[in-house]
């Protein structure tokens, strides 16, 4: 494996090691825009080292945020905050590939008194922004856009509370609009539907907001009250639990594998992961149970076992909707295989990635079924080694690098550099841990 664009991956015979993640991704879009409307400074240790996290700082920096890397600590970065009133950026604001940095980003923008532009590349330029359009336009921001994509054109204003339930499963549509509602005049309720990971919510605390949060159904309804102003914090970001499912993944792969992962974010609204992979016949125990504001984190250890399958569905899908890739790449070697439903989001994240993972499994020679809102893939399957397309995407590189594990013959994966939009460390680490076979 060599880090280029284009990776070749071996067949290996196990997966052994020790595996420290840098920070996990969502909190570390989170505590750098929430950083960056706080009073006072704040040390965010184990920051993201992906690019989509630097695009989130890049952004910050345009908008009047001061901020730098601090020695000592890995990863440390200290950012000082402007309050709740950023500066007018000299030009467009970059996102690069990250739908996070420019959905969640525009719920503070819609509070400003200036115009500010996003844009972002070409992926990103196709991804669907009416989920925050609607909402934030109904709050008193102007804004425009291409027929509902990028580049987003936004005017701020003094926002007006809103009472919204939320059409579209998704996390970073409600820390938008729970940003925003920091803006706003008066009490806003967001609800969803569905259970989506809390970090926006758990973030708005430690930086000293208050809101109420309550379960509803499956769902939950948070209030926050507009005009709250927050204040730095110091916080450590536990490893990313979506970066540490590629290993998790591929120790599954291997009876007798044994992997440890220290101070993983622990998550409950992120956690399903490991109770699938446990189904699934992954054997993982978990120590040194820590939390920092609000995050859990904690000590795994995993060992591989059976390869059983599963179905995901429903709830499931939305809290695994990142982890699907990986699960589904190595769903033809489990003994049942893997069902995948009402997943439909997948077809609007960086690729459509159910087409993507449809297309790569066919060509190691997996038979798929492939349907509008999922897969089915047997198990019991023998795929050789093919040359494959990350199709731009992150997820899609890792999760093919983790399938190739198992393959017979060579995998060379095409675009394989987009792995360094979450984890640009990703095939030197994999390589560490995998014995060739
Ligand atoms: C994220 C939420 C998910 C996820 C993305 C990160 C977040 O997106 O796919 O990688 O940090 O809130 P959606 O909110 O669009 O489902």
């Amino acid at each position: 494996m060599e880090n280029q664009s284009q990776v070749i991956v071996r067949p290996a015979r196990n997966v052994r090691g020790s595996v420290r993640l840098p920070g996990d991704k969502s909190i570390s879009h989170r505590y750098a825009m929430l950083a960056g409307i706080a009073e006072g400074s704040s040390r965010l240790e184990n920051y993201s080292t992906g690019a989509d996290c630097a695009s989130t700082l890049a952004c910050m920096r345009s908008l009047g945020v001061e901020w730098k890397r601090k020695d000592g600590a890995e990863n440390a970065i200290e950012v000082k905050g402007c309050g709740l009133a950023l500066a007018v950026p000299a030009g467009p604001l970059d996102c690069g590939n990250s739908g996070s940095t420019m959905r969640m980003l525009s719920g503070i923008l819609a509070g400003q008194n200036f115009t500010s532009e996003m844009v972002g590349d070409e992926s990103l330029s196709r991804r669907p922004m009416q989920r925050i359009i609607k909402p934030l336009s109904a709050m008193g921001a102007q804004i425009g856009s291409q027929q509902g994509r990028p580049p987003l054109r936004i005017t701020g204003s003094a926002l007006q509370a809103i009472d919204y339930t939320m059409p579209v499963t998704s996390a970073q549509v409600k820390s938008c609009l729970l940003f925003a509602g920091l803006f706003a005049k008066c009490e806003s309720r967001i609800e969803e539907p569905l259970r989506t990971r809390d970090h926006g919510e758990l973030a708005l605390r430690a930086f000293g907001a208050e809101l109420s949060c309550r379960s509803k159904g499956q769902g939950s309804e948070i209030r926050i009250r507009g005009g709250q102003r927050l204040r730095g914090i110091e916080a450590r970001i536990p490893g990313d639990l979506s970066s540490a499912a590629f290993f998790l993944c591929a120790s599954a792969l291997f009876p007798g594998s044994r992997l440890t992962l220290p101070d993983l974010l622990m998550n409950p609204t992120r956690a399903r992961l490991l109770e699938i992979l446990m189904q699934i016949g992954l054997r993982i125990s978990v120590t040194q149970l820590d939390e920092i504001h609000g995050e859990m984190a904690g000590t795994l250890e995993v060992e591989g076992g059976a390869l059983k399958g599963a179905t995901i569905a429903g709830g499931d899908s939305a809290a695994l909707i990142d982890e699907i890739p990986v699960l589904a790449a190595i769903a033809p070697y489990t003994e049942q295989g893997i069902e995948i439903r009402d997943a439909k989001e997948l077809r609007v994240k960086e690729s459509d990635r159910i087409a993507a993972v449809a297309t790569n499994l066919r060509r190691m020679g997996a038979q798929v079924e492939e349907r509008e809102d999922g897969l089915r893939i047997p198990g019991c399957q023998i795929l050789h080694g093919a040359e494959l397309d990350s199709f731009g995407d992150h997820r899609i590189a890792m999760a093919f690098a983790v399938a190739a594990l198992r393959a017979h013959g060579e995998t060379l994966i095409r675009g394989a550099e987009s792995a360094a939009i979450s984890y640009p460390e990703f095939f030197s680490v994999l390589q560490q841990i995998t014995e060739p076979s």
